[in-house]
């Protein structure tokens, strides 16, 4: 039976050493600031939104949204993000993705300066992971691994793998657990024999977007088993891509949705944000 790793908790410890830093800073002068740019009325982005700016809140990060129909153009959009780029009260800019469809997301992402690109999506934020430099390391992926850090499960030399190509967590995943050391395999929809490579998996990282796809018989005994799927089933409620019930028995280590990796992405904004703050601060006196 394996131990439920709550993100919530680890989310809430890591929060604390956030607010210590934050009041450095602000003895320093610097009001860490994060600005999050929402287009349009998808409600699952209004909500994400919502639990970012609480959670600045929360740790005294100053938080403004600012929110625009989608009828507004690509260039405007571009426009508001230079203004952002401009403003040295700013820490941070974030543009909840998916934008509409008139709006190309890739450029938007590259307007915003890799001094302020806290959800390290900018190419350049991309290129200094994979170099293994310092940089903006994408939320999610710092998250889990933070998560299986705190819990003292050796890395090195253990075979990863991530079910799921995305760029926001397939792909920068990858290189954060390669960076540790471990033998990382990525797999998605068009792997042959998917259960043959899982059940190898000392470290499983599901990260598809379909509810309960992963059961017990895709786990190896034993393996930390990490579910970043968010999908809401017909009765409202939140499920993961892991089948939790049957994975349990399986694992050694799982995590939960809700309360997984959820607390542990917006943490890592936050993170981000102070970073930048850091940063900015540390290159306008050098
Ligand atoms: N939409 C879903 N996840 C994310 C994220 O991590 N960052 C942004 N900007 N949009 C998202």
């Amino acid at each position: 039976m394996a131990e439920i790793v709550s993100g919530k908790q680890v989310a809430a410890a890591y929060r604390e050493e956030l607010k210590a830093k934050v009041l450095t800073l602000k003895d320093e002068g610097i009001k860490p600031a994060l600005t999050v740019i929402l287009i349009g009325d998808n409600p699952a982005s209004h909500s994400y939104v919502k639990g970012k700016q609480k959670a600045c809140q929360e740790v005294g990060i100053v938080s403004n949204l600012i929110v625009k129909s989608d009828s507004i153009t690509e260039e405007e959009l571009l426009q508001l993000i230079d203004e952002q780029n401009n403003d040295e009260s700013v820490h941070g800019i974030l543009v909840q993705l998916p934008l509409p469809k008139h709006i190309n997301e890739l450029k938007v992402i590259e307007r915003i300066s890799p001094y302020k690109d806290v959800d390290g999506f900018h190419p350049i934020s991309v290129g200094r992971l994979l170099t293994g430099q310092d940089t903006f390391v994408p939320c999610t992926p710092q998250g889990i691994l933070e998560l299986v850090k705190r819990q003292s499960f050796e890395i090195s030399g253990k075979h990863v793998v991530v079910i799921g190509r995305s760029n926001i967590v397939g792909k920068p995943v990858s290189q954060l657990f390669l960076q540790q050391h471990a033998t990382v395999t990525i797999c998605h929809s068009r792997t042959k024999n998917l259960k043959e490579i899982t059940l190898q998996a000392d470290i499983l990282i599901a990260a598809v977007g379909k509810a309960h796809m992963i059961d017990g018989s895709y786990i190896k005994q034993g393996a930390f088993v990490i579910d970043v799927g968010v999908n809401r089933l017909n009765n409202g409620s939140l499920t993961g891509d892991i089948d939790f019930d049957s994975a349990v028995e399986k694992a050694s280590y799982i995590t939960p949705v809700p309360g997984g990796v959820g607390p542990m992405t917006i943490t890592m904004l936050l993170a981000n944000t102070v970073k930048a703050a850091e940063t900015l601060h540390t290159e306008k006196i050098s």
